[in-house]
């Protein structure tokens, strides 16, 4: 039992063993097919590719670390319940039940015999979610048509958040910002390189935009509105006239705001544990939420350099920050 208990706490050993392995975070990564996990991740993300049955209404949405997962499983939760749960109605889900808990991720939480089952018992059409980069997605997903929303974030914006997270529920472990942000640049995050992440799915919003619809954290702080229609265009539950008219995408748009959502008690207050083994407090999901943060906490000379290389990693895509 001690035995299948260390396993499950560290992974598939025999198959981590092959793996390129680096320090310097909370505890080694590994790099699987091109992504930096933990030892956990990889097992999970394994088990998901031979036991998930994906089915051709599924929605998935994906995203890498701390580009907006939690505000877009609130407004995807929002549009495509809403002939049930009409926004803003006094007894709404997301007032009572954190983002994060709305759509459960397909590789998360850890278990060393993952739990499938739970997804499977979901009702269709599902609303799904996930970190794992384009490839690492079970072939089927793609195969079936199933569609998927893709959130990307400004990278900068992206390091700062992910860096203030880490130092927040990795207890013990503090993290200096100057010695992350070089690991970064080098493309050692969890789930990273951030470029390959956001290539990969903007590829294939290129080549399939009806299966693959790419968004921008930044666009959608911009215009909230415009996006939470075409999400439910992309949903396929589009907002009536009558319902645009009665303001029902603005109700969408507030119940979801960083403002109104971080202050609600089930988001504010208590501590879980999403990923196994790691409870972190509700709140950690909401810190700032601001477009242009990194400007507070990164130098010019950082700046620039994070810069060049997300452009150069880029270059040829057609896709810009
Ligand atoms: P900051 O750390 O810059 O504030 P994720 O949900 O992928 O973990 O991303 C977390 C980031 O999204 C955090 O960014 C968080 O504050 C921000 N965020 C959370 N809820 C939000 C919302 N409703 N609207 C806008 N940003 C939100």
């Amino acid at each position: 039992a001690e035995n299948n208990h260390d396993a499950a706490e560290e992974g598939d050993n025999q198959l981590l063993s092959a793996l390129p392995k680096k320090e310097g975070m909370w505890k080694p990564f590994f790099l699987y097919r091109g992504c930096w996990l933990t030892p956990r991740s990889v097992t999970s993300i394994t088990l998901l590719q031979s036991q998930f049955a994906p089915r051709p209404d599924d929605v998935v949405l994906a995203t890498f670390p701390k580009c907006g997962t939690t505000w877009l499983k609130a407004l995807a939760f929002a549009v495509a319940n809403r002939s049930r749960h009409p926004a803003g109605s006094g007894a709404h889900p997301l007032l009572t039940t954190h983002p994060q808990d709305l759509v459960p991720f397909l590789e998360l939480p850890h278990r060393d015999v993952h739990p499938v089952a739970a997804l499977d018992g979901l009702p269709s059409p599902r609303l799904l979610s996930t970190h794992m980069p384009a490839p690492l997605l079970p072939l089927s997903i793609s195969a079936l048509g199933c569609r998927v929303v893709y959130l990307c974030r400004e990278p900068k914006d992206v390091f700062v958040s992910s860096w203030h997270y880490m130092n927040k529920v990795t207890a013990d472990f503090s993290l200096d910002m100057d010695a992350t942000f070089e690991l970064f640049c080098e493309g050692f995050s969890l789930y990273g390189p951030l470029w390959d992440h956001v290539r990969g799915y903007w590829e294939q919003s290129v080549a399939e935009p009806d299966r693959v619809l790419f968004l921008k954290y930044d666009d959608m702080m911009a215009d909230a509105g415009k996006h939470v229609k075409m999400l439910a265009d992309f949903l396929r539950v589009p907002f009536t006239d009558e319902e645009v008219s009665g303001g029902a995408v603005e109700e969408v748009v507030a119940m979801c705001s960083f403002e109104n959502l971080k202050s609600l008690p089930v988001n504010s207050s208590g501590v879980s544990d999403r990923i196994g083994g790691m409870p972190m407090e509700n709140s950690s999901y909401f810190r700032a939420g601001k477009v242009g943060d990194w400007k507070t906490h990164l130098t010019e000379e950082m700046a620039k350099k994070l810069d060049c290389i997300v452009e150069e990693k880029l270059r040829g895509s057609g896709l810009t920050f």
